[in-house]
Parts: structure tokens; sequence; C-alpha cells
């Protein structure tokens, strides 16, 4: 089967008096129908700007994509009839209420019985008590719930999300992942979805795609990107004079990445059971004191902070 998206070489620089931006370089992926595919990468990396381009509101400087089997440049309006976005910023109109926004929508995608659908969306998303009050006086929480609502409107059979999930509370999100979940498994629709939270990554995609500074830097499914960390994280508590620490470590052999603020370093390497001796040794030759040792399984952000070390971050 054809592919959902397809893009080759998508690039995107901003220019204006202040100088150039490019927030996207080369961007060449695929996503298969039905994936969910997560977007990962630290601020200002350019998921917005790839988002936006996909669903034609960014104009590409170079390269180009298909999406749902329409040319992005040649074919704009075929595009935006076969997706759904639900954007960063959100896109309601202030004083209109959720209800009059959920109808709007429906009838702009032609949909048989645009009240019925409008209310069927207004439950789901448990705005009842909501609706009939303009979106300004919504909280952002509420809103996002809203936002999401108007992008699912039309079932579309691909969606993008940027950052979702940002601003919902704890049963919100999982709300929103059932939805997810159900949209996937009785539409079979594809989903590319925006993300800082690694676990939500972790528990909603087939498999993600790390940007970094415009760039893809890792594609894989979220179980192999951690397993490229090594299988295990030792955790290491150490002393306060732990200065040096963190570079001794780093070179020993079967150590394939080591973060951590200090005190505390999340060492990744394929046997942690080797390491532990290794590293215990290491640091009691040094003079530093150890206070305590575990060993974990890789999280997603393991990986990310490795991938896309001192990119603005802030982290090692
Ligand atoms: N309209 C614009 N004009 C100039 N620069 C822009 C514009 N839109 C985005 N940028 C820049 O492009 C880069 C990528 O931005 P983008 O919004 O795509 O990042 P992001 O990955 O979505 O970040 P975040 O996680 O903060 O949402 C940033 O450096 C941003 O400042
Ligand atoms: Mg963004």
């Amino acid at each position: 089967m054809d592919a959902a998206i397809e893009t080759t070489d998508l690039s995107k620089t901003f220019r204006s008096k202040q100088g150039e931006v490019t927030a996207v370089r080369d961007l060449t992926f695929q996503v298969s129908p039905g994936e969910v595919v997560g977007l990962l990468g630290p601020n200002g990396a350019g998921k917005t700007t790839t988002m936006r381009m996909l669903s034609t509101l960014e104009r590409p400087t170079s390269g180009n994509a298909v999406v749902a089997g329409h040319d992005l440049l040649r074919d704009p309006h075929g595009v935006r009839q076969s997706i759904g976005l639900v954007a960063q910023s959100g896109g309601t109109r202030p004083i209109a209420t959720a209800r009059d926004e959920l109808l709007l929508q429906a009838r702009i995608h032609r949909l048989p019985d645009p009240a019925a659908r409008a209310q069927a969306m207004i439950e789901a998303f448990h705005l009842a008590d909501l609706a009939d009050r303009p979106s300004m006086t919504l909280s952002g929480g509420q809103r996002r719930r809203l936002d999401l609502a108007i992008g699912l409107v039309h079932s579309p059979r691909l969606l993008f999300l940027d950052e979702p999930t940002a601003a919902l509370d704890p049963p919100s999100r999982a709300d929103l992942w059932q939805h997810i979940r159900d949209l996937r498994r009785r539409a079979g629709a594809t989903i590319v979805l925006s993300t800082h939270h690694l676990d939500e990554a972790d528990a909603l995609c087939d498999r993600v795609l790390i940007v970094d500074h415009g760039r893809l830097v890792a594609e894989d499914s979220p179980a192999r990107l951690k397993q490229q960390l090594g299988d295990d994280v030792l955790i290491v508590d150490l002393g306060p004079d732990h200065g040096r620490a963190h570079d001794a470590v780093a070179g020993l052999p079967g150590v394939r990445g080591v973060r951590g603020d200090g005190a505390q370093l999340r060492i990744g390497g394929e046997n942690a059971d080797e390491l532990v001796s290794r590293v215990v040794l290491t640091l009691h030759d040094l003079g530093v004191e150890v206070r305590g040792v575990r060993v974990e399984r890789p999280t997603l952000d393991d990986v990310f902070l490795a991938l896309t070390a001192g990119a603005g971050t802030g982290h090692a």
C-alpha cells in the first residue's frame, strides 16, 4: 500500500530582518497507513513547523511530500480535505461556544447531520457542561479538549496532533490516549503526534522520529531505540566529591552513554551486572563515595537525551 506520508528533503527556512532560521532541514521519512508515529525533539527542534508544512499551513522552502495520496505543493486542497490538525496553539474563536465551533467544523466538512455530530463530540470529550459558553472562558485544559474534538469531528484518516496532551490533567490525558487508540483500532487512522512526554510516545507510538535542530537524528520503534542505549541503565548515587566521576565512567569498556547532574549518574550499557563492579571499583579508586547502586530498564528519556545531548536542553 502507498505510504500515508512520504516526505523528500522537506526543508523550511524562515527569513526576517533579524536573520534566517532553518527550522527543518532535508527531512525525509515515510509513515505507513495505520501507523502512529511520534515526533520528539527539544523546544525549537522543528516539530510544529514540520506538521504545519504537512498540513499545508506553511509552504516548504524546498523539498516536497505526498500526504494522504496528494502532492503537497500541487494539490494542497486535496491534502486539506484528507487530514485533521490539532495545532499546538489551538484554533478556536474566543467568543464562539464549543458547540458553535463543532457545528462549524461539521458543516465545513459537509457531514450529514452536523448537530448530532457536534453533540456526539461534546459527549465524547466531556464538554457537556461547557458546550454553550464562549470558548475564551474555558480553562487551558478544557480548551485543549475542545481543540481535539474539533480536529476529530470529521473522523480524518490522517491526523496531526501537535502536543495534544499539553496542559491536560491526568484523567483527560488518559481519555485522550483512549481516543487515539480507538481511532486507530476502529477507523484505522494514521496519526502523527508530537510530544515532550516520552512515556506517551512509548505508550502510543509504533515508531518515533527524533528531530533536533531540524534534522532527523533517529527513527525507530520505542523498544528498539531503548535497546540502542543498552539493555539496562545503571543508576549510581554519589557522595559530594563527584567532580571527575562522569568522565571516568564514560571511558569504561561496555559503557554506551552516561548522563546525570553530578550526584546521580545514569549509565547505559549492555550488561549492567558486569558494569556494576567495574563502575564501583573505578569510583572507589577515584575516591568518590558510592551511596547507592540500582539497575533499571532505560526509558525513552535516556534515549532522547543521549541522542540530542547538549542541544538546548541543558542536559549532559
Ligand atoms: N514564523 C516563524 N518565523 C521565524 N522563525 C520561526 C517561525 N516559526 C518557527 N520558527 C523557528 O523555527 C524553529 C523551529 O520551531 P518549531 O515551532 O517548529 O519547533 P518545535 O519543535 O515545535 O518546538 P516546541 O517543542 O517548542 O513546540 C525555532 O527556532 C523557531 O523559533
Ligand atoms: Mg511545537
